[in-house]
């Protein structure tokens, strides 16, 4: 998984990485000038003739002052000054025509994810086409957040009561991880995200999958399964599962949970075993999530379990 701002993926992330690497070339630069001019400093023999008075040093000593101490400064900050403005101009930060928007929503510790043209409500990963600019228009449920993939751009709160429009890009098939980038409470660490960058016809089918319904459960495990998810488990209380009655919001909708390659906001792998550690005992993997434990027997607990695995 590409993952990191050095290792920019999108045009906007370029941008930000090749201004960051000349910031840094010139901090070398004035960091070398500076040791070696000590370094001369300090080790030159001074002339026997040096301790005489004359005009010849305050008049060095004014060109240095002057030159290394206010006119280099002034060079590298107007430098440093006109490539950042240069940066920020080529950042879009309203949706430009024919970009795909994705209302990205924060909550303690997850993400809400909606696609209002194409009509899916996801959870936790983003999908997006390789070579389309997506605006993401970022709010929050709770308190502040921050979207921030470092791989495809900057990152841009979430706040509650307002929408920040971040306009990112990806220009190679890639899967990356979007991180939390504001303190927002204990699982913080733990509000992560993937994001898959795909082809056109990859994306397309992707959405396609994700409009229709949830399946429906293929034996009577998972069919028991969704009768306690809906019924005695109180599962459909805080998720909805489009195509049943379980229609509750403040959870993840899990219609297509099987299909996400991770579970807890990316925190563990969706497999068998964590979907049922996860559901018996959210809070031994991400303590303080607002899931309560379910109290199921050890029948009803396999039957969710398979049920969850058949939302493909
Ligand atoms: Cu959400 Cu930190």
């Amino acid at each position: 998984m590409a993952d990191g701002s050095l290792d920019p993926q999108g045009p906007a992330a370029e941008s930000m990485a090749d201004l960051w690497w000349l910031m840094l070339s010139l901090g070398v630069a004035v960091f070398v000038i500076f040791a070696v001019v000590l370094a001369v400093g300090l080790f030159r023999r001074r002339p026997p003739e040096a301790s005489e008075p004359g005009a010849e040093g305050p008049r060095r000593f004014h060109a240095w002052m002057i030159g290394a101490g206010v006119a280099g400064p002034l060079v590298i900050i107007a430098i440093v000054f006109g490539a950042t403005v240069h940066a920020m101009r080529g950042i879009e930060t309203t949706a430009p025509p024919g970009a795909l928007v994705i209302d990205v929503v924060g909550h303690q510790w997850w993400w809400e994810v909606r696609y209002p043209e194409e009509g899916i409500t996801a959870a936790n990963e983003i999908h997006i086409p390789v070579g389309r600019p997506v605006a993401l228009r970022l709010t929050s449920a709770d308190v502040i957040h921050s979207f921030w993939v470092p791989a495809l751009g900057g990152k841009l709160d979430m706040l509650p009561d307002h929408t920040n429009i971040l306009v990112l890009e990806a220009d190679e098939p890639g899967e990356h991880v979007s991180r939390c980038a504001e303190y927002c409470g204990l699982q913080h660490t733990l509000m992560t995200m993937v994001v898959v960058a795909e082809g056109e016809e990859q994306f397309a089918s992707w959405v396609a999958a994700r409009r229709q319904p949830a399946p429906e459960p293929a034996d009577d495990t998972a069919r028991r399964g969704r009768d306690v998810f809906i019924g005695t488990g109180g599962c459909a209380s805080c998720h909805a599962v489009r195509g049943t009655t379980a229609t509750g919001i403040v959870g993840p909708d899990l219609t297509h949970l099987a299909s996400r390659s991770t579970l807890g906001a990316a925190s563990i792998p969706n497999t068998p075993a964590n979907r049922a550690e996860w559901v018996s005992d959210p809070h031994d993997l991400k303590r303080g999530v607002a899931m309560p434990a379910a109290e199921l027997s050890p029948e009803d607990l396999a039957a969710v379990v398979a049920y969850l695995g058949s939302l493909r």
